[in-house]
């Protein structure tokens, strides 16, 4: 890095994980059936795109799944464990209250010393955890970040809720972003909106030995639904904006994966025609914060998205929460 030059971000490699446990439609809708719950195939596909998702084993937790991705966008990277100065762990189902995921995750990775913590903006975490290490980056106060979404989303799904179990999944993806002279990011933004705290929340506690009020997630689908469609096309227009770019120069859009409705509707909206979509929520299911940097990963390593290539992360969910960032890979 020459010092007298302006200091940026960019991705020096990607990772994810799934656990191995893939439960598709039809397992689940059995599962449901000896409930008495009924869902098929047919509506879980035409309504949302999911075909399958990963739920990760009972004793796994978030900083489980976070490692592995950690480690291959550690390897992606060229770098070892220890030369990272900073972890951001974007989860809304952290291992424990406290520590945080991610001193978890450093304790795993072996290493001590660099900062470490959670991000808490559900669907939303990975803009917001991508934009913090980002601006820590440029304003000098780290040099090299592992950036994770990891979530265990089946530990807070209410099986016997039809409306909510089927949609989401369980995993983890990773970012090593380190200082460059180039960008990189480009532009970020984020947004939240507190009013709609009650459309997609779990309003559980722990509290004196007990877990008290609803500990599952309650979501008012269609309401979330109507919002996501409006904040997404507007943020990734203001991002564009911000780095003095147009529709047509995003290469490859990557919204959260929650339901193909809406991530077409975005796409159609930023006029990119839909092979310009990466979809991984047929195989995934909505991971909340691990689905951004799952599909990223999974992008860059089917040799879809290239070096060079400009991608735009959206990011929408509880909070109300929402979010963007433009990047040059
Ligand atoms: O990660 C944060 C972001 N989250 C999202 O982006 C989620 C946004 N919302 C959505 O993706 C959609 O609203 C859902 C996928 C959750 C629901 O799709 P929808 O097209 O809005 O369906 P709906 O809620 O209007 O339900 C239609 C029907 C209802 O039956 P009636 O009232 O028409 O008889 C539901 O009871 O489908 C029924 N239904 C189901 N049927 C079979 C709801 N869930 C199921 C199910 N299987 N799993």
């Amino acid at each position: 890095m020459n010092s007298a030059l302006p200091r940026y971000s960019r991705v020096l490699g990607t990772g994810s994980y799934l656990p191995p446990n893939r439960v598709t439609n039809t397992d689940l809708a059995q599962r449901l059936a000896a409930d008495g719950i009924e869902t098929s195939d047919e509506w879980i596909i035409e309504r949302t795109g999911i075909r399958a998702r990963h739920f990760a084993a009972p004793e796994v937790t978030s900083s489980d799944l976070a490692l592995p991705a950690a480690k291959a966008a550690l390897e992606a990277a060229g770098l070892q464990a220890g030369e990272i100065d900073l972890i951001i762990v974007a989860t809304s189902t952290p291992d424990m209250v406290f520590p945080s995921t991610a001193c978890l995750l450093q304790q795993k990775l072996g290493i001590a010393g660099c900062a470490a913590f959670d991000v808490q903006a559900v669907c939303s975490g990975f803009v917001y955890a991508m934009t913090v290490a980002d601006s820590m980056i440029k304003s000098g106060a780290a040099s090299k970040a592992l950036v994770i979404g990891a979530e265990v989303f089946s530990r807070i799904l209410d099986f016997k809720d039809r409306t909510t179990c089927v949609l989401f999944g369980d995993g983890a993806g990773a970012v090593v972003l380190g200082a460059s002279d180039k960008p990189g990011i480009l532009a970020t933004e984020l947004h939240a909106d507190g009013r709609h705290v009650d459309i997609l929340c779990v309003p559980g506690q722990v509290a004196g030995g007990a877990v008290t009020g609803h500990p599952f997630l309650k979501m008012d689908g269609q309401g979330v639904f109507k919002l996501a469609v409006g904040v997404l096309e507007k943020v990734a227009r203001s991002v564009l904006e911000k780095a003095g770019k147009q529709d047509g120069d995003i290469d490859w859009l990557i919204p959260h994966q929650a339901n193909i409705r809406i991530m077409q509707g975005t796409a159609k909206k930023l006029k990119l025609p839909m092979d310009k979509l990466i979809v991984t929520v047929d195989e995934h299911g909505n991971t909340s914060a691990a689905s951004i940097p799952l599909a990223l990963d999974a992008a860059v390593r089917s040799g879809k998205i290239k070096a060079g290539d400009t991608v735009m992360l959206e990011g929408v969910g509880g909070g109300f929460t929402w979010g963007a960032v433009l990047l040059d890979l």
